[in-house]
Parts: C-alpha cells; structure tokens; sequence
C-alpha cells in the first residue's frame, strides 16, 4: 500500500516537477558521460540536448518549465500517453510479488499470460513468443532463426536475408547489418554475406510517366530478381518494415507488401515483418501485416508500443509451421540457444499486460481510426507551403519533407530542413524528429482533435517561419 501512496503523491504532481539537481548539473553530466543513440562526434560533449523533466498526457515539460507537444511519441512508442497511475501501479505491484525470475527454468504468470495474449491478437499461427529487450534483438531473434531453422532443414547455404534501402531495423551488429542505411554502412562493419539490398520503393521516386502499379510491380520485380540472382537455395528471408519509419514514413505502392509476400511463398523464403513500429495502435489495428496489408508473416517484431515506452521489451512471434519442421528434425540436444537475462522479465510483461488492457478498455485502436484521417488532413494541407516537397502519413504516422532540387543526391540537399522546422517548433511547443531534409511525427496514439489542431498549427506557423527565413 506504501507503494502505491507514494506513485499517487508523484503522479498528482508533488514529485514531478522540478530536477533534484540543477539543470547546468545534469547537463554537465550528460554532456561528459552519456554517450547517447546516434551521437554526433563533432558535437561530443557538447550537445546541450534539453532535459526532458516529466510528462502528462501527450505533453512533456522540459527544465524551464515549458510544455511541448510530443510529436514523435518519444520514439514511436508512447501510445497510451505519459503519466498513467494505473500503469504505474501494475508496475509497482509486480515489483513487489517478484522483480524477477530466470526464463531458463522457471515459468512466469506475466510473461506466460502475455505470450497467450500476443498469440491471440497476432495473424495466423504465430503461436510462439521468444520475448526480447527491445526492437533491435527481436530483429536479431528473427534473423538468427532463420540460420537455426535452415541449418536444422539440413541446407546451411539458404542464409541470405534480403532487406531494403532506408529500412531501420535495429542497431546490434545483425540488426545493424539489416538496416539500409546509407551512412552505417560506410561507418561500420556490415557482413554482407549475410544481407542484400533492395533499391528503395518510395512512390515518390518513380519517374513521371510511371503509375504507382506499374512502380509497384517493378519493385516486386526487383525482389524476385534479387532472389533469382542471389539463387533461392541461398535466400532465407525477406525483412520488411510494412511502413518504413525512421526511413521517412516510406509508404510503399498498393499491394506491394503482399506481391512481396507471395513471392516469398514461391521460392520458401521466410517473410518477416518488423512491426517494431507499426504494431500496437500506430495503424489502428494490433499488428498492421494482415489488417492492414492482408499478410500473415512468418515471423513478427514487435516492441516499443508494446509497453507504450513504459518498460523495454520486445518480441519476436514465430509460426507453429516453422517450430514443427524444426521439431520434426530434432535430435536429442537440439536447442535454440538464443535469449536474454531479461527474456519474459515479469515486471516489463506485467507492463505490457496493462498496456494491451488499457488499450482494450479505452477503445484506443478504434479512437486512432476514428482520429486518422483527420491527421492526414493537416498533414496534406503543409503541401502548399512552397518549401515543402512532400508530406504523407498512415495511421498515425506522417512525415513532412523539404522541397529538393530534383536530380542531386537527396542527402547533400536541404539538409537542414529537419533542423530549422524542429528549432522553430520546439520555439513553438512541439517536438518533432528531424531527419535530414525530413522531419517524422507519430505522437501518442491518445492525442485528441483539437490536441492535432495544436500539433499542425505549430508545425504550419513552423514552416512559414523556416519559409521566410530561408526563402520559399
Ligand atoms: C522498424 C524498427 N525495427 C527495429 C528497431 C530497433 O528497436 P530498438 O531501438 O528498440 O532496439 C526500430 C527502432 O526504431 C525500428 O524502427
């Protein structure tokens, strides 16, 4: 009861609000000794970020006090909102009955109710949950299956994942190794025995004359080619986020997701979808594979809105049909030796139960139906601002991107779009995720109509300030 008193207190606001050190302090700190996702080495040590202090809702404060918007939901994951007592308290709860538990011998109510659950809201027969520490490892999980379950089928050369260009699936060193970023490639090493890449499949890209079917049928092309080049007994899989997300919210032509899956089916080569996005809520549906792009996936990833950002934990769902091939070959010592410390960690499950329980009660899924195409409403009208190229979103995910001169490299260009429309929103009161000449939002999944009203009328005052500072 102790525990839940003293989550009460915080969350009516006594314990929230200002920093128990100062602000210069923290951010000396971090500034000197947290080397952040990402960090720029040309601004190390002095990066100055804004501290985040505490959250209510859709909105965050930062150390002066000020209110902003949260515009990319953290990083995609703060679906049911910050500040919630009922969460807090599930939380407090499992920590006290048992913080923790070996996943190696033991069984666990929250991650065994969890498992059932994830079992019951996904397609298909994606009955088993190897569960993760986040999206990164759920990608690795899926990839790592696919060399398990190959070597097992007796046919160790079918290994090869094919990805795309722009995927983000992660940043371990297989994870990283499918991600079809630009830049990581050049700074890392990547095994590329263990990858190919696809060429992007922006409509966006297609040349004038070409109808998006004919773009997609291209693009579909493109991956069985790939797969006829590289040969079929070397391809193992195919990972595909069904929305590219920190791509630029890439959407890709009608029907491409499932002319991809088909072609899969045809030369048995496993399709995973990384949903570490897309799933819980972000397309109003649990998982966006079958709801939305009509697919029941070989294997799922799924993490992120899975606890709301609440607690890490991520999932990787794998068909019965693949666990019952590999069982059928079993010898006597044959294990999946792949798993964390932290694998089904009773308190992030019991978060993730809550989770999927407040979105049930709430009608979230249905509330981000109703509210969608609103959002693409306000995300449509920044079009006609002439320094915008382009703006685009699903669900609730859009991105915004500066106008670009055509033929040269898209990176070399406007680059500092993204930065001059996030100083000006973040002057303005709204977070927003810049991303080279593009800046992404996908706020709380809980954002209300006059709350997206707010969002897009900063974002508009944003640009046509960026507009006339920049000329447009
Ligand atoms: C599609 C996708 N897959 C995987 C990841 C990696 O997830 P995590 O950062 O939780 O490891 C991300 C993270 O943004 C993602 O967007």
């Amino acid at each position: 009861m102790q525990v839940k008193g003293q989550l009460r207190e915080r969350a009516n606001g006594s314990g929230s609000g200002p920093l128990t050190n100062s602000a210069a302090t923290i951010r000396g700190y971090d500034n000197r000794h947290f080397l952040h996702p990402w960090e720029m080495m040309s601004s190390l040590g002095a990066a100055n970020r804004t501290i985040s202090t505490h959250a209510e809702g859709i909105y965050v404060y930062d150390e002066t006090g000020r209110r902003l918007i949260d515009g990319p939901g953290g990083m995609w994951c703060t679906q049911i909102g910050y500040g919630r007592r009922d969460m807090a308290e599930a939380i407090a709860d499992q920590v006290m009955k048992l913080a923790y538990h070996s996943p190696w011998n033991t069984a666990g109510e929250p991650s065994a109710l969890l498992a059932r659950k994830l079992a019951e809201l996904s397609p298909g027969d994606l009955n088993h949950v190897s569960f993760t520490t986040g999206g990164s490892t759920a990608v690795d999980t899926a990839v790592r299956f696919i060399h398990f379950y190959n070597n097992v089928l007796g046919r160790p050369e079918k290994k090869r994942v094919i990805s795309r260009e722009k995927a983000y699936h992660g940043s371990t060193y297989l994870s990283a190794t499918m991600t079809g970023k630009e830049r990581l490639e050049t700074r890392f090493d990547i095994e590329k025995r263990l990858v190919h890449f696809l060429p992007n499949v922006n409509p966006n890209l297609r040349p004038q004359t070409m109808s998006e079917a004919d773009w997609c049928r291209e693009k579909v092309a493109d991956l069985e080619n790939a797969i006829l080049e590289l040969g079929p007994n070397t391809v193992g899989g195919f990972i595909a986020e069904p929305i590219m997300a920190s791509g630029g919210v890439i959407i890709p032509p009608e029907g491409y997701f499932k002319a991809c899956w088909e072609v899969c089916r045809k030369y048995d080569v496993l399709f995973i979808a990384d949903e570490v996005v897309t799933a819980f809520g972000r397309l109003g549906h649990w998982f966006a594979s079958e709801s939305v792009f009509g697919v029941v996936p070989d294997m799922i990833t799924c993490a992120k809105g899975l606890t709301s950002g609440y607690l890490p934990l991520g999932a990787c769902l794998i068909s019965d049909r693949l666990l019952e091939e590999v069982r059928a070959k079993s010898s006597a010592d044959l294990m999946f030796n792949n798993g964390y410390t932290y694998s089904g960690h009773p308190v992030c499950c019991a978060a993730a139960l809550k989770n999927i329980e407040i979105f049930e009660q709430e009608g979230i899924l249905e509330h981000v139906r109703e509210i969608s195409p609103y959002f693409l409403e306000r995300i449509l009208r920044l079009e006609s601002n002439p320094i915008v190229g382009d703006a685009r979103g699903m669900g609730l995910m859009g991105c915004v991107e500066g106008r670009l001169d055509g033929e040269a490299d898209r990176l070399t260009l406007d680059r500092e779009f993204g930065h001059h429309i996030d100083r000006e929103c973040e002057a303005l009161g709204l977070i927003v995720r810049p991303l080279v000449h593009m800046c992404v939002f996908s706020p709380p999944l809980v954002i209300r109509r006059p709350q997206i009203d707010e969002m897009f009328d900063i974002l508009e005052h944003a640009i046509q300030r960026v507009s006339a500072e920049i000329g447009g």
